[in-house]
């Protein structure tokens, strides 16, 4: 008898755990290196990547101090040393993170073409807390607050100055799909599993370097891909189009034309969709709160995560 109420308490454990699923902690946005991997050692070799005159060590290449690696010079001005050099020798210069060119990677964020008054804002938002975001072992949202703290005012001008004055490139090519390569990660980012396989691409965005040793050298023209589940493109336009169904909500009223960034409000085109996701998730989930992050609130309280999908593999999509 008891042992038949045992079993059915453990039904009741089951069905109640599939009736209600909890929607999955979307990992695929914030990839977390696994334990144990070793930086490769540098036995001296010089680097090269395409179309760049540039050789350098792997030693000069992961100095997050710098000067960091600029291996295209002429994608953008003449880098202001607080760009290329950490203030502190233990430090992260901005320019290993974000790049020269402003280009960003998945892990971090592209800063070209934000606006100056924005790039601004956010600094002290991850200075005072406010923007923890939603995975806290995960080590470049923590370097970013690092950072945040040491750079003084006036470095933050002209760092806000620099990357607001870019022009923003996009290297991504986003392609709808329904069977994706299995992943893993590394560099903090999607890696293609090394025992190979394929798998549904589910409500995920698939975003990976296409050649990840360029990845790795921080070339800042590396290109990326983003599968994206079929059918994402166009639901996203709408969501965009209308405001989520609250015209009053409509992004371009905000982000402005195009949406291309006004005041302090960010652009959105050509973004990696997994920095774009972990936004949308994080002001949702109330790990991004500082600025005027309060204006997104009733925005992503309409959204669901499929919303949110389609939402950034349309503007992923878009041209900068
Ligand atoms: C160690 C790597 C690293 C360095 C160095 C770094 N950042 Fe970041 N930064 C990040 C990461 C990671 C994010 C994105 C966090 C997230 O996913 O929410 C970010 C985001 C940002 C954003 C937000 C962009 C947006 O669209 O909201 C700004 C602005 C920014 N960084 C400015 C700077 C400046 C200025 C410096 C130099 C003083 C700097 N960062 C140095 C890693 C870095
Ligand atoms: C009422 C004004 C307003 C509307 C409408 C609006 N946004 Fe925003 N959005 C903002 C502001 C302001 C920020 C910057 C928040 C901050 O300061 O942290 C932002 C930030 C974002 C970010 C984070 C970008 C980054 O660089 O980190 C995304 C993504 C975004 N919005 C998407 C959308 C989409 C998609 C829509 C339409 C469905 C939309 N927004 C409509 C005001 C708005």
């Amino acid at each position: 008898m008891s042992h038949s109420v045992g079993l059915l308490a453990l039904y009741a454990v089951i069905t109640t755990v599939t009736l209600n699923p909890a929607p999955p902690f979307p990992d695929w946005a914030y990839p977390v290196n696994p334990p144990g991997g070793q930086p490769a050692t540098d036995d001296g070799t010089l680097i090269h990547v395409p179309d760049s005159g540039v050789a350098l060590t792997r030693t000069q290449i992961s100095t997050s101090s710098g000067p960091v690696a600029d291996w295209h010079p002429e994608d953008h001005p003449p880098l202001p040393t607080i760009l290329a050099r950490a203030t502190e020798p233990q430090g992260y210069a901005c320019a290993y993170c974000h790049l020269p060119s402003g280009a960003g990677r998945p892990e971090n964020a592209g800063l070209a073409g934000l606006p100056a008054a924005y790039i601004k804002q956010q600094v002290l938002a991850f200075r005072e807390g406010s923007r923890p975001g939603s995975a806290p072992r995960r080590g470049p949202q923590g370097a970013m607050i690092s950072v945040a703290k040491a750079v003084s005012d006036a470095d933050l001008d002209v760092a806000a100055a620099y990357y607001a004055a870019l022009k923003p490139a996009s290297f991504i090519q986003v392609i709808e799909i329904e069977t994706v390569p299995k992943t893993t990660v590394a560099g903090w980012t999607l890696v293609k599993a090394p025992g190979g396989g394929t798998e549904p691409i589910g409500n995920r965005v698939i975003e990976m370097a296409v050649d990840f040793e360029r990845f790795e050298h921080r070339d800042a023209r590396a290109p990326f891909v983003a599968y994206v589940p079929v059918g994402s493109i166009a639901r996203g336009a709408e969501l965009v189009a209308t405001g989520a169904g609250d015209p009053s909500l409509r992004c371009e009223t905000c982000h402005g034309p195009g949406l291309r960034g006004l005041a302090n409000v960010p652009r959105l085109p050509g973004r990696s969709p997994s920095y774009l996701m972990r936004q949308l998730y994080d002001i949702r989930n109330g790990a991004r709160t500082g600025g005027a992050a309060v204006l997104m609130k009733p925005i992503v309280a309409r959204l669901s995560d499929e919303d949110m999908v389609a939402i950034v593999a349309y503007l992923a999509s878009c041209p900068p």
